[in-house]
């Protein structure tokens, strides 16, 4: 069978209708698209939990700053309706910018605190995008359960957040982070490195390793084991080091110890291209 490629908010509501009308559990799988196996894997994993899975493709305009990428953003619609096919999704959801955000378009979705640091605080915006959007998806779909990657791990705890405050009625999965053998973890914006930024971008989550094992085996405290873990990537080769912090994996406030668990997070740029990776440190 092949795949429904609805662009519409008319053509989904009545898809939506009749996946309803049939009984059937319904996973959504957001996405910017220019898909990778990160993406794929939640879509066999979206599989395992439901009768049909829904992935949406759409470049959020709102959640860029005004000199962030998103004209350059990859896409590649054809290539993503094919990928998606192939794993196995029931249909893919394409909406315009217009049919996303009709004029006047006036409400954000914002959360308190825990979109406020991290990438929030260097990404002005970031996180009230990307809950505009997921919301709007989320309410638009109303699917029984959709699925989001650790890879973003700060935005999935803000997800989380705001799926539990608007009473939405969906269950937020999540997926863990595709790697390549070399550990790097799988993004849209891979595609932007040159090799000799690709071999640097490597040591990412290998930094991250090192400084969490220094953390269990009491060797640096977690300050130090931040600061180290950010200029080791300073001197690998990465311009700048947004963050590299130790937060708690639930709640991301900062801790000093790993007596729950807890999750060591980074972000950096390369040139132009900003990469974020993260790992858990369990007691
Ligand atoms: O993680 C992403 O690709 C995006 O932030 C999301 C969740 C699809 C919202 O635009």
């Amino acid at each position: 069978m092949s795949i429904l490629t609805l662009r519409d908010k008319s053509s989904l509501f009545e898809q939506r209708a009749i996946w309803r009308a049939e009984g059937k559990r319904v996973a959504l799988v957001p996405t910017m698209g220019a898909l990778h196996e990160g993406h794929l894997s939640l879509v066999h994993q979206a599989k395992q939990q439901a009768d049909v899975v829904l992935a949406t493709v759409f470049v959020n305009p709102r959640q860029f700053g005004p000199t962030e990428d998103f004209s350059r953003y990859p896409r590649d619609e054809e290539g993503d309706i094919l990928k998606l096919h192939a794993a196995g999704a029931a249909g893919v959801y394409l909406p315009t910018v217009k049919e996303m955000y009709p004029e006047p378009f006036r409400t954000v979705v914002y959360v308190k605190a825990l979109g406020d640091d991290l990438c929030g605080a260097h990404r002005p915006g970031f996180f009230d995008g990307v809950c505009t959007v997921v919301a709007k998806l989320l309410l638009q779909v109303l699917p029984e359960v959709a699925f989001f990657g650790e890879k973003d791990y700060q935005q999935l705890q803000v997800i989380r957040q705001m799926v539990r405050d608007l009473d939405i009625p969906v269950e937020v999965r999540a997926g863990m982070t595709v790697r390549e053998p070399s550990g790097l973890a799988l993004s849209s914006r891979n595609a932007y490195l040159t090799t000799e930024e690709r071999a640097i971008a490597e040591q990412m989550n290998k930094v991250l390793h090192r400084a969490a094992t220094s953390i269990l085996e009491q060797r640096m405290d977690v300050a130090a084991a931040c600061d180290w873990g950010m200029k080791q990537l300073l001197q690998m080769g990465f311009q700048k080091v947004d963050y590299f912090a130790l937060r708690d994996a639930e709640t991301l406030n900062p801790v000093l110890d790993v007596s729950r668990p807890a999750r060591l997070l980074t972000a950096a740029f390369l040139g132009q291209t900003r990469l974020i990776d993260n790992i858990a440190v369990n007691p």
